[in-house]
Parts: structure tokens; C-alpha cells; sequence
């Protein structure tokens, strides 16, 4: 019998990172890639000594205060942790990481992919010529706007908004401003070329995008709601690819729909896979699925950065990436 730490994977992982685990532990993988529901994450709390969950995992403190638990680190696969009660995990003695710094060039590169898409039409251009939509070019053709020199309003200034105003300053020629619990320092504001609000009612008016990075939970749990979208002006844009429920999706379709905003970009949703009907049936709005960190370079960083939160624990020394 093995007597390395027994180790699950509850997605499948890139090949490199599953077969780096596999040498060091006694690890299950997901063959089929199937999303695991309570009964079977409950079942697993009881025969693994870490499990590895992702965004589509529900941890919740029923799963957590499984009786028996074997165990006794969650090594998250990715930065977001919503999904795990961290404060039942902290009250049952159970460690929680997760993988911040590796995937911040990448969402940054999706939260600037949505502002091009939704700017200039994209999404409508891509769908009219594959639909065999298209008579051929004319001046008045699928105009969209120009984002130099309009303000980018990013709500959370952490690491992946900063880096999102980076590229979009020296990029695409683009204002800074952001909104963030605590107001950041001087030299970091400097740094950006930001300017600070210091509440979302003040930041969403003047800004021509507005770009969320908060994380998600009760505290964010739609920021964005229908008298946020009314204050934002007519001929702005919103793109989330931080976590579906801090926007109220039903209100944002009705503000889509009466053009009371001008569009929105959106990578996550209030109950993923399902995306509210509404958005389907709306032109501007552009929708992808979830691809925020889906590049193959930083899937594996993420699953290595996992790798070296077990290694750490298991050799008994502290986590890289404590959250719990
Ligand atoms: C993250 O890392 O938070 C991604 O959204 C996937 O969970």
C-alpha cells in the first residue's frame, strides 16, 4: 500500500501538472472531467489527505464537516476561492490555498480582449459574416467607439486590475480611475496614473469603462445593480471577468436592452454553465465562457503552483499561497 499522501485532482488538469503530481503522490484523477456534485466531494473529504478543487466545486461547510475527514488541505486550482466556506474550513482545522500571481497576465489579457470585442463590435461582425450577413464594406458599417483617451474604471485595484490598467494606459491610450475598499498609496496611484474614487456610486458616472476585479461573496453580491447601471452614462461598456454574481444579471439585460448602457463583455455569470436567456438574445453584448486564465502556459502554472502548496504541506513547511 502507498504511503504518499492520497491526493484528488476533481478536474482534469494539463498533462505536464498531472503527470508532475503523479510522480510525488498517490493522486486520483477525474478521467471524464465531470463536474463532482456534494455526495461525491463528501464521499472524497473522507478518503483523500488533499483535495484539489476548482470554481465549478461547491465546498461548502456541509462537505467540510463531513465526519471522518481525512482531509486536511484544499489546494485550490485557482485564485478565486468564493466557492470554498473558508470560514467553516478555519473553524474545522482544515488549510485552504490557492494560486494568485500566475494567472494575472492572462485575465488581464481577457479583461482588455472583452473592452476591444464590445468597442468595436466584434462579436455582431463575426456572427453577421458567418451568417452570410455580409454586402461588403461601407463607411457607416458596424461602427463602434474608440477607446483612447476614454476613462477605464476598474472596480478592485488587487493585482489583475492593476495590471489591466497597465495595458490599458500604455496600450490602448487609456484613463485610469478605480475604486477599491481600502484607497491604495500614493506611489501605487502614481505608478498608474489612477485616480481614486472612493465609492462605486462615484466611480460608475464619469468612466466610459468600467472593468470589475473584486472578488466574489455576500460583500460583492450584485455591486452592480439596476441603479448602478443607471448611473453609468448611455455610451459606456461593463465587463466582469471577475465572478458572475456581483453583477444582477436581469437588471443588466434590461439596461442592454433599452440601450441605457452601451454594452458589456462578460466571461462569468450568476450560475454558470447557464447564462441568463436574456444576454443570449442581445447583440451587445459579447459572452465567453469562463476562459479568463485559459491560455496552456498559465493552466499549468496554476496546476504547478498547487504543486507546490502540497509539496509544502505535506513536507510540513508553510504554504506558499496560505488562505486558510
Ligand atoms: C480563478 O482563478 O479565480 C478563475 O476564475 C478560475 O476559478
Amino acid at each position: 500500500m502507498s504511503t504518499r499522501p492520497r491526493v484528488l485532482l476533481t478536474r482534469r488538469w494539463t498533462a505536464e501538472v498531472e503527470q508532475y503530481l503523479g510522480e510525488r503522490f498517490d493522486v486520483t484523477l477525474n478521467e471524464g472531467d465531470i463536474p463532482m456534485d456534494s455526495a461525491a466531494l463528501t464521499a472524497a473529504m473522507q478518503s483523500y489527505d488533499a483535495i484539489c478543487p476548482t470554481v465549478t466545486d461547491r465546498i461548502d461547510r456541509s462537505v467540510l464537516a463531513t465526519p471522518n475527514r481525512r482531509v486536511r488541505l484544499i489546494g485550490n486550482f485557482g485564485v478565486g476561492f468564493n466557492h470554498i466556506d473558508v470560514e467553516a474550513a478555519k473553524e474545522l482545522g482544515v488549510r485552504v490555498s490557492n494560486t494568485p500571481d500566475v494567472l494575472t497576465d492572462t485575465t488581464a489579457d481577457l479583461a482588455i480582449l472583452l473592452m476591444l470585442m464590445v468597442s468595436r463590435r466584434a462579436g455582431e461582425g463575426e456572427r453577421e459574416l458567418r451568417s452570410g450577413g455580409w454586402t461588403g464594406w461601407r463607411p457607416t458599417h458596424l461602427m463602434g467607439q474608440s477607446l483612447s483617451g476614454k476613462t477605464l474604471g476598474l472596480i478592485g485595484f488587487g493585482r489583475i486590475a492593476q495590471c489591466t490598467a497597465r495595458k490599458a494606459r500604455l496600450g490602448l491610450d487609456m484613463r485610469i480611475a478605480y475604486y477599491s475598499r481600502r484607497r491604495l498609496p500614493a506611489a501605487t496611484e502614481a505608478e498608474h496614473h489612477a485616480a481614486y474614487f472612493d465609492s462605486v456610486d462615484q466611480l460608475v458616472s464619469p468612466c466610459d469603462v468600467i472593468s470589475l476585479h473584486c472578488p466574489g461573496g455576500p460583500a460583492t453580491h450584485h455591486l452592480i445593480n439596476a441603479e448602478r447601471l443607471r448611473r453609468m452614462k448611455a455610451s459606456a461598456l461593463l465587463i466582469n471577468t471577475a465572478r458572475g454574481p456581483v453583477v444582477d444579471e436581469a437588471a443588466l439585460v434590461e439596461a442592454l436592452s433599452q440601450r441605457r448602457i452601451a454594452g458589456a463583455g462578460l466571461d462569468v455569470y450568476e450560475e454558470e454553465p447557464k447564462v441568463h436567456p436574456g444576454l443570449l438574445a442581445l447583440d451587445n453584448v459579447v459572452l465567453l465562457p469562463h476562459l479568463g486564465s485559459a491560455t496552456r502556459e498559465t493552466r499549468t502554472a496554476m496546476g504547478m503552483r498547487v504543486a507546490e502548496n502540497l509539496e509544502a504541506f505535506f513536507a510540513g513547511r508553510p504554504l506558499r499561497d496560505p488562505v486558510v
